[in-house]
């Protein structure tokens, strides 16, 4: 129950006030309304508690030794937040090493979208997910496939966190393009980060066995986003999604002494 000093002094709990400056104009949408639809945005997006803190603005390319992309990929994310039109399905593909800033920059493009626009974005950890649908097999959980993914599919916009993090079988690249192909079929925007690099699957068949079928092989060659998620969905990847590099050393290690955060 709402209690007197939760009554929004500008409306009085009606939702609207009257237009600033221009009263003849008639009501509009109350501020108080427009904060909590934010915050059940930002409740919706599931951002991880560790990543809260991520925003373009505190994203810095400014530090000793910084490679060039990583301006480079904060123009590419700043003008993305500009640019965005839901209906164009237009996504990133964020790739890059480990620690140079992805995550951050995904997270701080949801973040600009939800406060500029009332984007419903939704932030999904690529190997939680896949762990949330095995587990919805099992009979003694409530929830069913389609109960997981149905967020996943109708998300205006979905990050998914670590692409290709999960070790590569059938399941999983059946999984993968139920994904990928329901939001395409959408024209629904999908941001990507992976670590894998943006190419083929191997000569030889890649494949989720791979490594079975030639073992030495798979062991000296470092794999690419082709073999983790196949060469049919990287190529479906290349038609929802910009690309966006980021190279350098891991952010983490860098400033492990703490005046960056
Ligand atoms: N350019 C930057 N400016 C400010 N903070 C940064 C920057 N790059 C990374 N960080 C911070 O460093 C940490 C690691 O970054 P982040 O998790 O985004 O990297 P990542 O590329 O997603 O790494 P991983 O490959 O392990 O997923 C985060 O706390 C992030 O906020
Ligand atoms: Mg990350
Ligand atoms: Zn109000």
């Amino acid at each position: 129950m709402k209690t007197a000093t939760e009554v929004c002094p500008l409306c009085a709990g009606s939702g609207w006030k009257t237009v600033p400056g221009a009263p003849e104009r008639g009501v509009t949408r109350c501020d108080c309304q427009v904060r909590a639809r934010a915050a059940a945005l930002f409740t919706g997006a599931h951002i991880p508690k560790r990543y809260e803190h991520c925003e373009l603005s505190n994203f810095t390319s400014d530090f000793p030794g910084a490679d060039p992309s990583i301006a480079l990929a904060h123009i590419a994310a700043a003008r993305f937040v500009q640019e965005f039109d839901p209906r164009d399905g237009q996504g990133l593909l964020v790739v890059g090493g480990i620690g140079t800033g992805k995550t951050h920059l995904a997270v701080g493009i949801v973040k600009e979208l939800v406060t500029k626009y009332g984007t419903a974005c939704l932030f999904c950890d690529y190997r939680e997910l896949l762990k949330q649908i095995q587990n919805s097999y099992n009979d003694s959980v409530q929830a069913t496939e389609l109960q997981v993914l149905r967020p996943v599919f109708d998300a205006e916009v979905l990050v998914l966190d670590e692409l290709g993090a999960v070790k590569p079988s059938e399941w999983v690249w059946d999984t993968v393009s139920l994904i990928l192909n329901t939001r395409y079929n959408d024209n629904r925007t999908t941001i990507i980060t992976t670590n894998f690099p943006d190419e083929p699957a191997a000569g030889i068949g890649g494949g989720p066995d791979l490594a079975r079928r030639s073992p030495a092989f798979a062991a000296t060659r470092r794999e690419t986003l082709g073999d983790r998620i196949g060469e049919r969905m990287r190529s479906r990847l290349h038609e929802m999604c910009r690309i966006v590099r980021m190279e350098g050393a891991d952010f983490r290690q860098k400033f492990k002494s703490a005046s960056f955060r």
